[in-house]
């Protein structure tokens, strides 16, 4: 597949964005006949995550995307009308816009990296994950391909998709967590984790390389087999610490779980004792694009923490992105700000039995997945514990 055209009611992530069409590797049509790639995340051990990486060392927030490349309506992340690293360009570095006699906004666009001009590869501040064609893998010796599967997340995904179906994507907030559990395995470790709205899958394959048991939910039968290939797909990552990663269904407009044994990816009376019992860990990545459904992520959030028989934490990930409304004449990030004030919300929630309180992680910790870690990308922890009775924070991951 040479070429890839992407409708202009459809979405792609950053994160697929910059890579090269001839390393795409179709493998299937999934269910609704749409494309299905096979990307191999690299885990970046023991390597200083630098320019070779294609992700910036050092000060991993430094990275900034030119504005000029990422103005595509279908590069556009779910929900905006533009993207927040061509926003950030011109409304965060201070340059300020620049309107012509008229009070248009004139676009000033960067000079031409000089590696954009070699057609070969993707030019010098594109990153993308390290994709390797089937030939490619072919050629490794058996030793390279025996380290490559250590090191080596397979993550089956569509490329641009309907908004519906953003969660066949991966998304940069999902690397970004699944980063945070690397960096802070001891907060995952031996425990029972839940993710909402996971998507492919990978940050909760990430968490159940030292998770005891992994909770993966999203909704619809097609993404979930899509994910359940993936935890397939990463076995060789998940066997050495022993976790078990259960896929399954958890619709946030839901109230309840659903036991119906007919239906694909429900839950079994054991798992629902399991969740409810031992799980002290949630994590949601890049679930904050809409405002009804941030309410009804939330609204999850406190229904579950309510029944969870311990103290708990949540680990969320958003993209502060922003817009140029004409509604503001000015360059908002509403879904972010309604992010926000649901967590103010939650702070302020007094209902007797649970206390709520929230707190920004510093995103400065390393990077070990290829992707631009930019200014936008955050990391939030919401503690949950009861009001009264033991002290629960022991058991709480800080
Ligand atoms: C932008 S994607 C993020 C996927 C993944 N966490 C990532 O970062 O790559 C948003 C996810 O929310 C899920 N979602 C949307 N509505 C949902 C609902 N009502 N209940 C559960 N999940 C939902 C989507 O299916 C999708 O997987």
């Amino acid at each position: 597949m040479d070429e890839i055209t992407f409708k202009s009611d459809t979405v792609l992530s950053d994160v697929h964005l910059y890579t090269p069409n001839q390393r795409h590797l179709m493998v299937r049509l999934n269910g609704m006949g749409q494309p299905v790639f096979l990307s191999q995340f690299k885990l970046l051990w023991n390597q200083d995550c630098d320019a070779d990486s294609g992700a910036e060392g050092g000060d991993h927030r430094s990275h900034r995307a030119d504005p000029a490349e990422v103005t595509s309506p279908t590069g556009s992340p779910p929900g905006s009308g533009c993207s927040s690293e061509g926003a950030d360009a011109t409304c965060q570095e201070g340059v300020g816009a620049q309107l012509d006699e008229d009070g248009d906004l004139d676009v000033v666009r960067r000079p031409q990296a000089a590696s954009a001009s070699e057609p070969s590869g993707p030019p010098r501040d594109k990153v993308h994950p390290m994709i390797l064609s089937q030939e490619e893998d072919d050629v490794l010796g058996d030793e390279a391909r025996e380290s490559s599967a250590r090191d080596v997340i397979k993550i089956e995904h569509t490329m641009a998709t309907p908004l519906e179906d953003v969660g066949k994507q991966v998304w940069r907030g999902a690397l970004l967590l699944a980063d945070y559990i690397l960096f802070r395995q001891d907060l995952f470790q031996g425990r029972t984790v839940l993710e909402l709205g996971a998507g492919t899958g990978l940050a909760s394959i990430i968490a159940a390389t030292v998770a005891r048991t992994v909770y993966c939910t999203d909704v619809g039968a097609d993404l979930l087999a899509m994910c359940q290939r993936n935890i397939a797909l990463n076995s060789h990552l998940t066997a050495t610490g022993g976790g078990v990663v259960k896929v399954k269904e958890l619709d946030w407009l839901k109230d309840d779980l659903c036991t119906d044994p007919e239906v694909p990816f429900s839950w079994s009376e054991e798992d629902v004792s399991d969740l409810y019992g031992h799980t002290t860990v949630l994590l949601a990545a890049e679930v904050f694009y809409d405002d009804d459904l941030t309410d009804a992520v939330f609204k999850t959030l406190s229904r579950l923490a309510h029944r969870l028989k311990n103290a708990c934490t949540a680990v969320l990930s958003v993209e502060k992105r922003l817009n140029f409304t004409l509604r503001h004449l000015d360059v908002t990030c509403e879904a972010y700000d309604h992010f926000r004030s649901c967590l103010q919300r939650l702070e302020k929630l007094a209902d007797g039995r649970l206390r709520f309180s929230v707190e920004p992680v510093d995103a400065s910790f390393p990077q070990h997945l290829v992707y631009e870690r930019i200014q936008q990308l955050e990391l939030w922890k919401v503690f949950v514990e009861p009001v009264t009775g033991p002290v629960a924070s022991a058991s709480t991951a800080s």
